[in-house]
């Protein structure tokens, strides 16, 4: 039985901030954000949004009646959970008018969970062929400003619906894993921003690649001939484009432009909005099947996943012939287009305004055109809305 990725969706907010302007205000070359980080523009997260929020307007368009009736799995993985018990999936449950006979789980394991609660949603679609999954990924990248990290942050929301006979991708039974506890990058109960050993992080991410690689290689006798086009974690496009270099020299000079073709394709999403955590990989997914035309169904596509601390997985999937059926038509692009830009003075104004503590606090909802928003704290209770 096939099964695999039947519809995508993707989120993020309307604010966002110039790389090249950020550049000026910490007193760098803006070369080095535009093309040693490679990241062009950022999203801003404005305190009316949060993971669960993304979340739900991620995955709202891929609502219908039947759905909302029928769905009874839906899982959340994030890092940037609201609350150390509740899931964030049962927040979405109500947003999105989901039945109460479903399980609602929240994931924790950095950028990776995503991946996991793919993986997870392929196997119980297996045992009830009948039903679909949604998986939401959705996080809010920050490390604070005036870091070194600040340049790789970004937020946003990608939402999957997993069945049988999938209009977009299989997911192959091929992947390959590893966990290795490691301090590369975390964020303690504590602290509203990351901590980063920066270099060691992506000196990391590298290092799990290509041992994925090699043992994927190994382990099922393929080579880089078989693929179409690999897929990365994007926490920068720098850092995708350096695992993409270390297996290059395995294809041929025609396979080499093609493989780079299909990787400039895939980041061009990521460069405008930064870093996803868990989403990372599926924006650069949704990048890849919108921006390449000549895309062939049946195409052989590699996906590494990396998460921090550290767990990754490289699997493949292969594209279906109606692939395009199951994208939201011109959603990323649309979305884009709509944002606002701010200057970096009030960028900085809204990153310290995002809700922390435990005070009540009324949120200004009236600027955010989201769908679904956070209008404050009531009792120590999120107060989200539904504005149309
Ligand atoms: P940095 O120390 O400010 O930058 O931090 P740098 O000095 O290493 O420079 C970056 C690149 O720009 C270098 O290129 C420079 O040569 C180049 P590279 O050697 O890497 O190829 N450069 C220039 N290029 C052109 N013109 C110029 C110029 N100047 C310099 N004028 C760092 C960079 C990424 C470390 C920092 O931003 C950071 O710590 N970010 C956060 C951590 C991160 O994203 N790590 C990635 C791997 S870990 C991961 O993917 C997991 C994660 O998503 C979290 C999770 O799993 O939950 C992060």
């Amino acid at each position: 039985m096939k099964i695999g990725i039947d519809q995508m969706s993707f989120f993020s907010p309307h604010l966002y901030i110039e790389m090249s302007d950020l550049a000026q205000a910490r007193g760098e070359d803006p070369n080095k954000y535009l093309i040693g980080i490679g990241q062009t523009r950022q999203a801003v997260i404005p305190p009316t949004q949060d993971a669960v929020t993304m979340g739900a307007n991620a995955a709202a368009p891929l609502m219908t009646d039947e759905l909302r009736q029928t769905l009874d799995l839906v899982i959340f993985a994030t890092e940037s959970g609201i609350d150390q018990s509740k899931s964030g999936a049962a927040y979405l449950q109500r947003l999105l008018g989901i039945q109460k006979y479903a399980r609602t789980i929240e994931l924790k394991q950095a950028c990776y969970s995503g991946t996991y609660g793919l993986m997870q949603a392929r196997d119980y679609v297996a045992v009830h062929p009948d039903r679909k999954v949604l998986v939401v990924a959705s996080d809010v990248a920050r490390y604070g400003l005036k870091t070194s990290g600040e340049v790789t942050q970004g937020g946003g929301a990608v939402a999957m619906l997993v069945s049988a006979d999938p209009q977009i991708l299989t997911l192959e039974n091929d992947s390959q894993f590893m966990t290795d506890d490691v301090m590369d990058f975390w964020r303690p109960n504590y602290a509203t921003e990351a901590r980063v050993d920066g270099k060691y992080s992506s000196n990391v991410y590298q290092e799990f690649f290509k041992e994925l690689w090699d043992r994927y290689r190994k382990q099922t006798g393929r080579t880089i001939d078989d693929f179409d086009a690999l897929v990365f974690h994007l926490p920068y496009t720098k850092m995708g484009k350096k695992g993409l270099q270390m297996v290059l020299p395995e294809a041929d000079e025609l396979q080499q432009k093609e493989l780079l073709a299909q990787f400039e394709a895939s980041q061009k999403y990521s460069r405008q909005i930064g870093n996803l955590y868990t989403g990372s990989l599926y924006l650069s997914l949704l990048s890849l099947l919108n921006e390449t035309p000549g895309l062939k169904p049946g195409a052989r596509l590699g996906l590494f996943s990396y998460g921090s601390g550290a767990e990754g997985e490289f699997y493949s999937g292969i594209l279906q012939p109606k692939y395009h059926a199951g994208l939201v038509s011109n959603q990323v692009p649309d979305l884009l287009s709509r944002r606002q830009g701010l200057s970096i003075a009030q960028y900085e104004q809204i990153f310290e305004q995002t809700l922390q503590g435990s005070a009540d606090r009324e949120l200004e909802i009236k600027n955010d055109p989201a769908q679904f928003v956070l209008a404050g704290l009531k009792n120590e209770r999120r107060q989200y809305l539904k504005q149309h």
